[in-house]
């Protein structure tokens, strides 16, 4: 039975203005029709109570906002088996079927005798008119249910595209073809053997403390997906299987972690701690990784280890970076963790830099080892060790400046000299032969701040990541005082 705590419940009441839709679906079947709108036709039950006759199904009243189906099942379940809910979160009711008209009764009554509270808000119980909620899409056997489950995605701080949502769903479920539609916000779909998916899933977040999955059956029972990218795929065809080989991808979402919440230690996103079944499965995915990527297709004389250090820093410590002899444009980098790996994969697989485009996946090897080191283009090392660099940024003491994004046209620096002017980043720029950003903007510096910190845009992303894989860590001279220069540091910022 599928367990909410209490302290995530609050999260969810406070959470609940930040309130996004995600229609996520799950397909198993192979006939086909068109996705249609959403609507779900739930019968209300207004009559009154004394002329309801006694019925399995409880109509319940009164509910937050933000509850979330596993909120009620944690609640109710002490009345007895639990078999349906139907959730109609406008209106703040829920229908709950039981497997027995007594475990309504007991529901009831407990519910007229004391009060009853769902997710730490009181709610009101009668029995409905309906001895029995009517299933979508002829989901009577559980075992049969609809494949395609509906996502709803509560206080979605990230972006959440396809791939987000296939790395949480797929180690629990087979994920079939995922559809994002916006729709009052963001809405999705996604997957297969739903039930289990939605069992293990519903309320979990995806990222530590937000993102949160609610997740219902949908109305549908296949799914339509036309083309491949952030917003819509179907995992099932052919020329898409290579991705599913690629380890990373399967873990990176599940444990990412909130920005705020510290990097160091790993800190997987287990919202639901009585679940065991999802807690087994990371440890499983977990003994495939590595914290070694391995990075091909880099521009021949461009690429350095510090400029990979530049890129993959982004995404958690960076540890060891080195080129290999035998495959030329391809590198390992030793990162902090497995963690960190799975975010650089799924953030800088495929990104162009130097107008090539680079790959990132996880390596087979467990460590960076320094043998055969040999000259670069450049006349620099093939290998460098950046463990004790200060530029790694995943520390504890600076996890809360550690916003993952993914590649962006727009960049943030920090860290700059306040005298730093849009002309002197303009032939920074210019000097080191990368993109010139077509807007600057500076952030109002705190009185007496040492340093400055702004926003550069870029026509395209591709033109930003150059510009970060260059100028990150530049040191920029401070003219008044010429034996002093700041780092300026580079991030991807989304705005
Ligand atoms: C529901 O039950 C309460 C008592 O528990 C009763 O006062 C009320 O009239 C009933 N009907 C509806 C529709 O709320
Ligand atoms: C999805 O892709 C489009 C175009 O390729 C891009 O503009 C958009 O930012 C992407 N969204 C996310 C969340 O990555
Ligand atoms: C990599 O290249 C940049 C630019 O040429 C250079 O400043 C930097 O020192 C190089 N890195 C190493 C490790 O030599």
């Amino acid at each position: 039975m599928l367990v909410v705590n209490k302290c995530l419940v609050t999260k969810f009441s406070r959470l609940s203005c930040l309130f996004v839709h995600i229609l996520a679906l799950t397909v198993r079947s192979t006939y086909s029709h068109t996705l249609c709108p959403f609507v779900f036709c739930l019968q209300d039950d207004v009559e009154d109570s004394h002329r309801i006759p006694p019925s399995p199904v409880v109509h319940v009243r009164g509910l937050c906002d933000a509850v979330v189906e596993a909120d009620l099942v944690e609640a109710l379940n002490k009345f007895g088996n639990i078999c349906y809910v139907m959730m109609m979160p406008f209106k703040h009711q829920a229908l709950v079927e039981f497997d027995s008209v007594e475990s309504a009764e007991r529901c009831v009554a407990c519910g007229t005798r004391e009060a009853v509270y769902i997710a730490e808000q009181q709610a009101f119980f009668n029995f409905s008119t309906s001895q029995r909620i009517t299933r979508p899409t002829n989901a009577d056997d559980p075992t049969s249910g609809n494949k395609v489950l509906l996502l709803s995605i509560q206080n979605p701080l990230y972006p959440i595209t396809t791939d987000v949502l296939y790395t949480v769903c797929n180690p629990v479920g087979n994920v079939l073809r995922i559809v994002i539609f916006k729709r009052n916000g963001i809405q999705a779909m996604s997957v297969e053997d739903a039930q289990k998916a939605k069992l293990a899933l519903n309320g979990a977040d995806i990222y530590a403390g937000c993102c949160t999955l609610k997740i219902e059956y949908a109305r549908p029972n296949r799914l339509n997906v036309v083309r491949n990218d952030n917003t819509s795929r179907d995992y099932t065809k052919p020329f898409l299987l290579h991705r599913e080989r690629g380890k990373g991808r399967q873990r990176q979402a599940i444990l990412g972690e909130h920005p705020s919440n510290g990097y160091g230690p790993h800190c997987p996103l287990l919202p639901l701690p009585g679940n065991s079944r999802y807690r087994k499965r990371t440890e499983e995915v977990r003994a495939v990784s590595s914290s070694v990527a391995m990075v091909s297709g880099l521009h021949p004389a461009k690429m350095n280890c510090s400029r990979i250090f530049n890129l993959f820093c982004l995404y958690g410590n960076v540890e060891k970076v080195k080129f290999m002899k035998s495959v030329p444009g391809t590198a390992l980098v030793e990162m902090g963790d497995e963690y960190a790996v799975d975010r650089a994969v799924t953030h800088l697989n495929s990104i162009k830099v130097f107008g090539k485009k680079v790959n990132v996946c996880v390596s087979k090897q467990q460590a960076v080892i320094p043998s055969q080191t040999f000259e670069l283009a450049d006349g620099s090392s093939s290998y460098q060790d950046f463990s004790l660099t200060r530029n790694n940024r995943f520390s504890s003491a600076q996890n809360g400046r550690n916003i993952i994004q993914p590649p962006a046209a727009v960049l943030h620096f920090y860290n700059a000299p306040p005298s730093l002017s849009q002309q002197q980043l303009h032939t920074l720029c210019t000097e080191h032969d990368v993109p010139i950003f077509t807007k600057f903007k500076v952030f109002d510096a705190k009185p007496n701040s040492k340093t400055l910190s702004g926003l550069l845009e870029f026509d395209s992303k591709t033109e930003a990541m150059e510009a970060l894989t260059v100028l990150n860590h530049h040191q920029i001279r401070i003219p008044s005082k010429s034996s002093l220069s700041l780092d300026t540091l580079i991030k991807q910022d989304s705005l």
